[in-house]
């Protein structure tokens, strides 16, 4: 669903056009349905504050039907429509830019807080922060209402859903670099965690779930606990495989979250850092017998670098962790260090959180010289970022994951055969190498500017004929995605989540 959203609607005002039809198309009608069964919650005379709240249909019908209406959403492109329904509903909503995290209120007090199809597009923690600014900013008795994607809970019905869900993350692999945008939260679990009380939780056809809540007098200030790092990290046969895992470069998560590294005080540094495995052991293995409190995002288990590059390593996903955590409270100094390769979210983290965000080095095994010395010029050296060994292996491993994807080429009758795979194993293996000379940030658009040039080259030098010409282009952006450090096992596991 919000990926089909985020595929059609997010990225550009004409598609933006096109999400009304495209949403009711894509769920069958559902959506419609759900929004009239969050549309009974709301009495003429409400407050209502929407978030996410797309081209407004909800937010117009409520309007429409005497609420005074707050609706938020961060794609300008979306509001532009919303504003010209409104305008042509003859009905006034305040239509406001902002983050469902963060959003744009200045302590206004609301009889009812919506949110529909929105928050499966944002992580777990943002969408937790999200939910306790929609508690905070109800009156006390006020309702939240959310209806969004659910975890189908049957197997069957997982299959069921899965197939159009697959067709969908398909199209929107090819567009979007695989990033699938669905999250099905444990809404329950997060509606109380900020301290509602849920009066009624109602499966939808389909996938969908409605979560009605209300807000008591006083709310809770609950804050998650800030554990000690090793409590997460695999232990056993576990910490074997999953360490071989990411050594292969596999997305390996760690629950995200702030831990503590031995035992920190009020003065101790604060560390930012992916939820990839191999990325938080090297920052263990730096901090030995140090203190320090280690945020560890959600980077979807991608290292900085890929993350960074595919807008998983964001300053609102640090953001709300510290927020979560209270983390403020235990150091006063409120001073964090950001990875060198994630480091553009070092600016947006500062403005999201009055924290001072200071840029660290590249490479963990610096942090001690860091914390000691400040920023050598050795630990910002391009040739730190990503040296010739470690292209090699990501090479390597590019072309690994490649054969096992390219099984399925099996199935092509045997001349395409024989020109895709090699031209695919050789491309995944130089593109580390051409990394920085290539145009483009993610790696579809490096990998599909390699293979351009691959085939013109081989056309023009005779070499390869039109078939190999035209398998390279194909196959080219996928070896980009490929590179790009996702893999056949979490493609999947997105898709069947
Ligand atoms: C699937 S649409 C749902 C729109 C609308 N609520 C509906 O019922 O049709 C998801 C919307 O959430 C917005 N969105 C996604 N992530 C957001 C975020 N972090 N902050 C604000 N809006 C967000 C998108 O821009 C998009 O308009």
């Amino acid at each position: 669903m919000s990926l089909a959203a985020m595929v059609l609607a997010d990225r550009s005002a004409p598609l933006a056009r096109l999400y009304d039809r495209w949403i009711e198309l894509a769920t069958l009608g559902r959506a419609g349905r759900a929004r009239a069964t969050v549309l009974a919650e709301v009495q003429p005379g409400d407050r209502l504050l929407d978030l996410g709240c797309g081209t407004g249909t909800l937010a117009i019908a409520a309007a429409a039907a005497g609420a005074r209406v707050v609706a938020i959403d961060r794609s300008p492109s979306m509001l532009a429509v919303a504003r010209e329904k409104a305008l042509a509903a003859g009905v006034a909503v305040d239509w406001r830019e902002g983050d469902v995290a963060f959003p744009p209120l200045a302590g206004e007090q609301f009889d009812v807080a919506t949110s529909t199809f929105a928050l499966s597009e944002v992580s777990t923690d943002l969408v937790a922060l999200a939910i306790r600014r929609m508690a905070e900013a109800l009156r006390p008795g006020g309702r939240l209402v959310i209806a969004d994607e659910a975890r189908p809970s049957s197997a069957w019905a997982r299959v069921l859903v899965g197939v159009p869900r697959a067709v969908v993350a398909v199209l929107s692999f090819a567009v979007l670099e695989g990033s699938s945008t669905t999250h099905r939260h444990a809404w329950r679990a997060l509606v109380e965690e900020a301290g509602l009380e849920v009066a009624a939780e109602r499966r939808m056809p389909g996938s969908l779930v409605l979560v009605v809540a209300t807000r008591p007098p006083e709310l809770p200030q609950v804050r998650r606990a800030v554990r000690p790092l090793d409590e997460v990290l695999p232990e056993g046969a576990r910490a074997v495989a999953q360490r071989v895992g990411a050594w292969l470069a596999l997305p390996v998560g760690v629950a995200p979250g702030v831990y503590r590294v031995g035992d920190p005080g009020p003065a101790s540094p604060v560390l930012l850092t992916g939820n990839f495995l191999g990325s938080v052991d090297a920052v263990r293995e730096a901090l030995a017998d140090r203190d320090a409190y280690l945020v560890v995002e959600d980077s979807d288990g991608w290292n900085v670098w890929c993350a960074s590059d595919a807008g998983r390593f964001t300053a609102g996903r640090a953001a709300a962790l510290i927020e979560l955590s209270g983390l403020g409270q235990r150091t006063p100094v409120r001073r964090i260090v950001v990875p060198r390769l994630g480091g553009r979210a070092a600016r947006p983290l500062a403005a999201l959180t009055g924290w001072e965000a200071v840029v660290g080095p590249i490479e963990a095994s610096d942090l001690p010289d860091f914390l000691a010395d400040g920023l050598g010029p050795q630990m910002r050296s391009l040739a730190r970022m990503f040296g010739p060994r470690q292209r090699i292996r990501v090479g390597a491993l590019t072309a690994l994951q490649l054969a096992l994807f390219l099984l399925p080429l099996r199935l092509l009758p045997s001349a395409w055969r024989r020109s895709a795979a090699p031209i695919a194993l050789l491309e995944g293996a130089a593109l580390p190498l051409a990394h920085d000379l290539l145009p483009g940030r993610t790696g579809v658009v490096k990998g599909a500017v390699l293979g351009g040039a691959t085939a013109l080259a081989g056309a023009a030098c005779g070499r390869t004929g039109l078939r190999g010409a035209l398998t390279t282009l194909a196959l080219a952006p996928f070896v980009g995605w490929v590179y790009q450090s996702s893999s056949p096992v979490v493609f999947w596991k997105r898709l069947l989540r």
